[in-house]
């Protein structure tokens, strides 16, 4: 039952050139994406449109015109990523709907922009531009080779992006299928899960500045090298995660100038990535992070707060799991998804995990989810849209 969604997984997957999914936001891979997953939900007779940020929408038109049913996820990946996370909730939704066919309501399928935020350094650029939760200084932001999330929007013919978004006819509920990227559904067994909420994020990029000089005559004791300093830094930022239940804290990217064997570095630039299942435990870790950053260069890039998922619209996930004769078992995301972002933008939204394996492992090539889990998935979709879009 899901060869189509297994098949449609590795089209995409492909995009991009390996190892694992390359498909930077807002990048030329992206796109191509899109445009293949345009093409099936033309296939499938949706209406295409996409918006100011590029978000795609295949629209199946129900016969009522209340307020639609939203599902779908994101089609960008993180640098060496895995073949499921974010492409698995697009072209499931895609079989859903195809297999549905026109209901009550009408049903969206989404793919958000940029939800990694590997280019540009935040992440669910689609969905807060959507939701009116991105500010037009952000777009200033650039990537490594300086060119700004506005350029990056406008070369692909996107833009522009009003400050307040385009939610103005909100969805009646968004549902988003992930992998669940952790290892908590194998452990207990159970194919899927339903997320009770999702963790509160913040990214900082923090600059070091020493001084360059000659590594073969410049002494010991008079360097300044801003790597030994950052070397410190990182060390720090894991210990105040580690100081706190549930809270996790990474240094994933960092720069080093000149970056040359014999060269002292003089310049070191990194991002740090802290999450927390609660605002006030997230604030105390990045007020802890800022502190040891002592006179480095401190830049908050943005926080997106914890979120509960809405628990009628979870309740609904929880019976169709049921009426597939599994468990449901509810559980947190540390991940962040697009569907923090709707749901703090008050639509009703819910997410519906699928069981990772090789030890839950994500954002990596050895991602994996069983295709008979990937099945029971998409079956679930399938019945929680039929459900929600009665109603
Ligand atoms: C998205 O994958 C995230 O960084 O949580
Ligand atoms: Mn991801
Ligand atoms: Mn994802």
């Amino acid at each position: 039952m899901s060869d189509r969604v297994l098949h449609r997984l590795d089209e995409v997957y492909a995009i991009g050139g390996g190892p694992g999914a390359n498909r930077a936001g807002l990048s030329a891979a992206e796109q191509e994406a899109h445009d293949l997953v345009a093409g099936w939900m033309e296939e499938a007779g949706l209406e295409v449109s996409v918006d100011a940020a590029g978000n795609l929408f295949g629209r199946l038109h129900g016969a009522s015109d209340a307020k639609e049913i939203w599902t779908g996820s994101h089609l960008d990946s993180v640098p060496n990523g895995g073949r499921f996370d974010g492409a698995l909730g697009v072209v499931a939704a895609l079989e859903a709907v195809e297999r549905l066919g026109p209901q009550g309501r009408t049903l969206a399928v989404v793919a958000f922009r940029d939800e990694e935020g590997w280019r540009f350094g935040r992440g669910c650029f689609g969905s807060r531009a959507l939701c009116g939760r991105l500010r037009t200084s952000e777009l200033e932001n650039v990537d490594e080779e300086g060119v700004s999330i506005a350029a990056a929007v406008r070369s692909l013919g996107f833009g522009p992006i009003p400050e307040s978004g385009w939610l103005e006819r909100s969805p009646a509920a968004f549902v988003e299928l992930h992998i669940e990227q952790g290892p908590v559904l194998d452990a207990l067994g159970a194919p899927l899960g339903i997320v009770t909420s999702i963790a509160g994020l913040a990214r900082l990029r923090v600059s070091f500045t020493g001084h360059g000089g000659h590594a073969g005559t410049t002494p010991m004791v008079r360097r300044r090298d801003a790597l030994v300093a950052a070397a410190g830094f990182v060390l720090k930022v894991r210990e105040a995660a580690e100081a706190r239940e549930s809270a996790v804290a990474t240094v994933g990217y960092l720069t080093v100038k000149p970056n040359a064997a014999n060269v002292v570095p003089a310049r070191v630039e990194l991002l740090v990535d802290a999450r927390a299942p609660d605002a006030a435990t997230l604030s105390a870790l990045v007020d802890e992070i800022e502190a040891a950053a002592g006179d480095a260069h401190v830049q908050h890039l943005g926080r997106i707060e914890p979120v509960e998922l809405d628990a009628d619209r979870r309740a609904a996930l929880r019976a169709v799991v049921e009426e597939l004769g599994l468990l449901a078992p509810q559980l947190p995301s540390g991940a962040g998804h697009d569907a923090g972002v709707l749901a703090a933008a008050g639509v009703p939204s819910a997410i519906l995990f699928v069981r990772s394996r090789a030890g839950g492992v994500s954002h990596s090539p050895d991602e994996h989810s069983d295709a008979v889990d990937v099945a029971l998935a998409a079956d679930a979709l399938e019945r929680a849209l039929l459900r929600l879009s009665s109603r």
